[in-house]
């Protein structure tokens, strides 16, 4: 086939499509001729302004009910950090109130304009999870390993449920990716590895959300639009990076990572989003032969399709706020969160010149309206007036749901050693939980949880929720048994038996992406806790909460029996349920997970066979004792997470320390003590948690700064758009002016500077902190994201005393400054 894609991304189109050779899928409305009247005869009467309006969905932190008036936007969103308010804390009554606020607003009759009611999308991922209370399904990773459609088909039920009580319509799931690589931050939400298992749920979770096509049910109140995500090989993309390339044949994009899109369009799935990675060098977000050729025209898919948060800024010219290539491409929606305003000027000054097509509007409105129609939200009045709404104190996070999650928890779990046969653990014993997760519902939970990343969460942000650790207590104390949770392992009277919970810390997206598979490089403080009970003659249950896989091989050799837990959610109790035997003996729980993921063997991807392979999982009947693991990793030297630039004082790998002067001369290297040429800044090494592991810094003129260069320039772009932080962990020791500043520099003459002072000024002298840079306030001030060649400057006035531990990209921090270019 010709190329088939628009403007600048069609360069070289080194992959054509035959879409002749793609399966193909049915559309399950027949024509409708009334519903085309009902459209036709709306459009007849829109604006083209109102018709540009349509086509963009923006954010609630960055646009307001009279914005959607004023613009008749067809779409608004609440992101992973976008809560009414602007807290994570936001109560069910204050997301009832904006979407009340919002809709009314789209619904505001002005002069002619016919009011059109407002898609207000969410990511309920893993259940309701923006929003305090919700009950928390495990995450898709977990739910692959329970090979039960029908369960997958309850938990997309009673999240449609919680979502439409919060009188939202509209979610961002499911995701549809079949992950080949779990390096990639995002493999836990995606359901298996196996195309198979992933077109089995996509069904399940489609008619779970949105009801089952040609039933009553069928997106009535208590059904939402339901997004298959991220088309089309998000899962894909080369060394497992996220918003990557998937540099792949034509036959696994379709026959592995296109799975789930046939069976999800057979069953009425009304959106798919746009992913924001590429094939073979072109983005998805402006990929007509596969947006259009494929998924429209030969998978008859005849719902919206929208783009991912700024996805389109990435097409080769375009950006955030000016892209006609991806309507052009297809899209039908895009997801412009603080960009939208831009996006619609432009849109529209395209459109009346014509770059964007009218019958390409027409197209895409029609798509939109007839996703409204559909989904009857034409009809149903104000969301105050609907009956889940109305009790949605009784729905969030219902019992009912809970005891969905609960089963779902230990249909998921997945027992890979079991020496001695120690589990099923008798609950009248002594039992200790000990381990970082043995009380952290966060922990449990992962990213995509009450915000992006999941992080900065404390158990009393979960009300209703249970810690694995409080489930385990509550039921061996029925039973007459003893149990405690102490996280470091310390105990007063010896224990029968210890259950170890620990693992990765939540991550989201593009922060989770890893170099290789192992599970916490440089920190061994888990393993020497099995270890130390170990040797003290406690038998040892591992519980691993992990969104995927890792090599892990040293923490199973240290542990008798070795339990994966991926991200359990809320219901914590589930894990007692399987672990524990009933008072009277009797096995109340057996294991049923069979691994959805093959487990590796060593922490390279790909090499060697599985450790553990794809359908793996022990239960209670098998007896097989498994012998000592192989401890080599297969990695060699320090390990470095991407997008930390300083670590315990010193530059990292690929980076360089310098000091310089007014002059701009400069010394290199960290080590202590140094000074810059002038003698302008003078470095001393200092103990923050361990020796020397930071560096102390006098200002002797404010001229003087340090810097950390990158070997190679960094792309930081998106990072940018995530709201991602420059996290410092820093001391002030003095500050007697309040010239100090953060900066990024990219290049000669460019640089990016936000002032610090003022905040740093609020901080106690001698007290370590954590202060984040908001990445959009150092491009804010000129530098240029795409090309960072130092990721870190720092300056401050004559006389200023401070201390620096560690510099890298983040979200968790103690505080963030304010926009002050300087
Ligand atoms: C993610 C999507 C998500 C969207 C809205 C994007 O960054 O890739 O999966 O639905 O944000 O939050
Ligand atoms: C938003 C998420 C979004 C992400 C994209 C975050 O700030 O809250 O919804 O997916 O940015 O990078």
């Amino acid at each position: 086939m010709a190329c088939a894609c628009a403007g600048a991304v069609c360069a070289g189109d080194a992959s054509p499509v035959h879409a002749d050779a793609w399966p193909r899928a049915t559309w399950p409305f027949p024509k409708d001729a009334a519903l085309e009247r009902r459209v036709s005869d709306l459009m007849a009467k829109m604006t083209v302004e109102e018709k540009v309006g349509q086509l963009i969905q923006a954010d609630i932190l960055s646009v307001t009910p009279d914005d959607v008036r004023r613009y008749h936007l067809g779409a608004i969103l609440a992101g992973g950090n976008s809560k009414p308010r602007g807290t994570v804390t936001a109560t069910v009554d204050e997301w009832k109130a904006a979407s009340e606020s919002f809709y009314r607003a789209s619904m505001t009759a002005t002069g002619d304009h016919p009011p059109i009611p407002l898609l207000f999308g969410i990511d309920a991922v893993h259940g309701h999870n923006n929003v305090v209370g919700a009950t928390l399904f495990p995450q898709n990773s977990a739910l692959g390993n329970a090979h039960d459609p029908a369960l997958i088909r309850e938990i997309g039920e009673a999240t449609a449920a919680e979502v439409r009580a919060t009188g939202i319509n509209w979610t961002f799931a499911p995701t549809l990716a079949v992950p080949q690589d779990e390096r990639w931050g995002r493999a836990y939400e995606g359901y298996s590895q196996d195309p198979n298992i992933v077109a089995q749920y996509a069904t399940a979770m489609v008619e779970g959300l949105q009801g089952k096509v040609g039933t009553p049910q069928f997106l009535d109140g208590s059904h939402v639009l339901a997004s298959a995500k991220h088309f089309l090989a998000d899962g894909g993309t080369t060394n497992g990076k996220d918003q990557g390339d998937a540099q792949i044949s034509e036959a696994t994009l379709r026959d592995i990572h296109a799975a789930g899109y046939p069976p999800a369009i057979d069953a009425g799935v009304q959106v798919i989003m746009a992913s924001f990675s590429s094939w073979n060098g072109r983005k998805m977000s402006a990929d007509k032969a596969l947006i259009t050729d494929v998924l429209k025209q030969r998978m008859d898919f005849q719902g919206l399709v929208v783009g991912d948060w700024n996805a389109h800024g990435q097409v080769p010219g375009c950006t955030n706020d000016d892209c006609p290539a991806s309507y052009n491409a297809g899209l039908d929606m895009l997801m412009a969160p603080d960009s939208w305003r831009g996006l619609y000027e432009h849109t529209l000054a395209e459109v009346k010149s014509g770059a964007i097509p009218m019958a390409r509007v027409d197209d895409a409105v029609a798509r939109i309206l007839r996703v409204k129609f559909r989904a009857g939200l034409f009809e149903a009045g104000a969301p105050s007036t609907q009956p889940l709404v109305q009790k949605a104190g009784e729905v969030v996070g219902s019992p009912a749901h809970r005891a969905i999650a609960r089963r779902a928890v230990r249909e998921s779990l997945v027992l890979l050693k079991n020496n001695g046969g120690l589990l099923p653990l008798d609950p009248r014993k002594r039992i200790l939980i000990a381990g970082e997760g043995a009380d952290n519902i966060s922990r449990q939970s992962g990213g995509w949880t009450l915000n992006w990343q999941g992080t900065g969460l404390k158990n009393a942000d979960f009300p209703g929720a249970q810690s694995i650790g409080a489930g385990m207590v509550e039921q061996v104390k029925l039973a007459g048994g003893s149990a405690e949770i102490e996280t470091d392992g310390h105990f007063t009277a010896k224990p029968d038996v210890a259950v170890v919970v620990f693992g990765e810390d939540p991550y989201a997206e593009f922060q989770g992406d890893l170099p290789n598979l192992l599970y916490r490089p440089g920190d061994d403080h888990d393993l020497e806790l099995l270890r130390t009970l170990r040797a003290q003659g406690i038998p040892v249950v591992a519980v691993f909460l992990s969104g995927r896989p890792l090599w892990v091989n040293r923490e199973i050799n240290a542990s008798d029996a070795f339990v994966a837990a991926w991200l359990p959610g809320s219901e914590g109790g589930g894990v007692a349920d399987v672990l524990l035997r009933r008072r009277d003996g009797s096995i109340a729980h057996g294991f049923h997970g069979k691994l959805a993921y093959g487990w590796p063997s060593t922490a390279v991807v790909g090499q060697g066979a599985p450790q553990f392979a794809l359908g793996y999982g022990l239960t209670y009947a098998s007896h097989a004792s498994l012998p000592a693991l192989s401890e080599v990793s297969g990695i060699t030297g320090e390990q470095i997470p991407v997008g930390h630039y300083l670590e315990r004082g010193k530059a990292v790998h690929g980076y360089t320390f310098t000091l310089v002067d007014a002059k701009g001369a400069s010394v290199s290297g960290d080590v202590a003590p140094a000074s810059a040429p002038d003698g302008s800044l003078h470095m001393v090494a200092l103990d923050y948690k361990a020796q020397e592991d930071a560096r102390r810094f006098t200002w002797q003129a404010g001229t003087a700064r340090l810097s950390i260069r990158a070997r190679a320039p960094l792309d930081l772009d998106r990072e940018t758009n995530g709201d991602v932080l420059l996290a410092v962990t820093l001391r002030v020791d003095a500050l007697p002016t309040r010239g100090a500043w953060v900066g990024m520099g990219c290049g000669t003459g460019c640089e990016g500077r936000v002032a610090i002072g003022a905040t740093l000024s609020t901080l106690t002298p001698g007290r370590w902190m954590r202060v984040g840079v908001p990445l959009k306030c150092l491009r804010a001030a000129g530098a240029d994201m795409h090309h960072i060649d130092q990721p870190f400057a720092w300056g401050a006035g004559k006389g200023t005393d401070m201390s620096l531990s560690r510099v890298s990209l983040g979200t968790d921090v103690d505080m963030v400054v304010d926009c002050v270019k300087r």
